[in-house]
């Protein structure tokens, strides 16, 4: 299958992944009935100081990728390279220095800091497990939280007396410090206020280009993290149905379903290809539709969208997984 932002050296690739949940039925003997396809196929691979932005609807397995790619969860199928060795094959010592290398900042600045640590504390407990001296450590934290436009006296400052947008820097300060090569990002932006959002867009984009860290930028909304995305995939019930440099597939979007997300973004703009009147739940990733996943959903679909599903072909400067992919003006 087609690789997505190729262009070597990768710091981190993905071949074939899958992570398949099983369906369970009974309390004792805890049959199983089926599985839902979170993420059912990917291949990717994302270059230093690359932003590589996954976008789709809720539930169609972005998170699930982003915790593989954690090693909080381990696939079904498929592996993860780093620095072209596989995490999963990884010992105890590699592990950490993967945990040290792929840091990760989540939707809910709330949840994701203890609140009865000090934001030094927090900004350096990456250092301190891997066993910094004092020093270096001072001095790193320091310049974290001044990378992330925190004033100094933040130091010694629990994250109740913040922001949604302050603690979200202190997040970022956190997965910088240990000057990580990727950094996951799962909604960075997403729960914070409208007028937040650009300060810690940009803010990431700066940091992107002060030290040259990859990004895995995960959003359901692609109007809102297109100007620091470099790649987009945009994933539909666990596979990726079109993929490409940002500006092409924002602005000139081939899939039906990349069409229909931006459009619901828009005010001004409805989905052609999809039934805007109806356009439908999308179905489970427990009970797939046959051929293409979109069909349901889809205006366009013909008889065999119903029965094969379409591979991620090349087309013009994109991927796209659709038989009857828009045309461009
Ligand atoms: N541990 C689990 N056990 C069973 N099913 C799961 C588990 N984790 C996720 N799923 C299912 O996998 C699918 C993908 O979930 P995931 O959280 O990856 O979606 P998402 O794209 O991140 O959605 P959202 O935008 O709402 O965060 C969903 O159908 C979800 O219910
Ligand atoms: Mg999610």
């Amino acid at each position: 299958m087609a690789k997505v932002g190729e262009t070597s050296p990768a710091v981190i690739s993905a071949h074939g992944l899958k992570r398949h949940f099983p369906i369970t039925k009974g309390l004792v003997l805890r049959r199983q009935v089926g599985s839902v396809r979170a993420v059912d196929g990917l291949d990717f691979t994302i270059a230093p100081s690359q932003s590589f932005t996954i976008v789709g609807e809720s539930g169609c397995g972005k998170t699930t990728t982003a915790r593989l790619v954690l090693k909080l969860d381990r696939p079904s199928e498929g592996d993860i390279l780093f620095d072209g060795r596989s995490i999963a094959a990884a010992g105890p010592s590699e592990t950490r220095g993967y945990r040290h290398a792929v840091q990760a900042v989540f939707q809910d600045p709330y949840s994701s800091l203890n609140p009865r640590m000090k934001v030094t504390q927090l900004v350096s407990e990456s250092l301190r497990a891997a066993g910094a001296s004092a020093t270096d450590l001072k001095q790193r934290v320091t310049e974290a939280i001044e990378a992330v436009g925190l004033p100094p006296e933040a130091a010694s400052r629990y994250p109740h007396m913040f922001s949604g947008g302050q603690r979200q820097r202190i997040a970022i300060a956190r997965a910088i410090v240990s000057r990580p090569r990727l950094i996951v990002l799962d909604e960075p932006v997403s729960a914070l206020d409208v007028s937040i959002r650009a300060q810690i867009l940009n803010l990431l984009r700066d940091l992107q280009s002060r030290y040259g860290i990859a990004y895995l930028m995960i959003s359901h909304d692609l109007a809102t993290v297109r100007f620091i995305s470099d790649v987009v995939a945009v994933m539909y019930l666990g596979v990726f149905v079109e993929t490409g440099p940002a500006e092409t597939v924002f602005t000139r979007p081939r899939h039906p379903y990349t069409q229909s997300l931006i459009a619901a973004a828009s005010i001004d703009q409805r989905p052609i290809a999809v039934d805007a009147d109806d356009p439908g739940e999308p179905p489970s990733a427990a009970a797939l539709p046959i051929g293409c996943r979109f069909h349901p959903r889809c205006l366009r679909a013909s008889t065999i969208c119903k029965t094969d599903e379409p591979p991620l072909r090349p087309l013009d400067g994109v991927h796209v997984a659709c038989h009857h992919p828009l045309e461009v003006a």
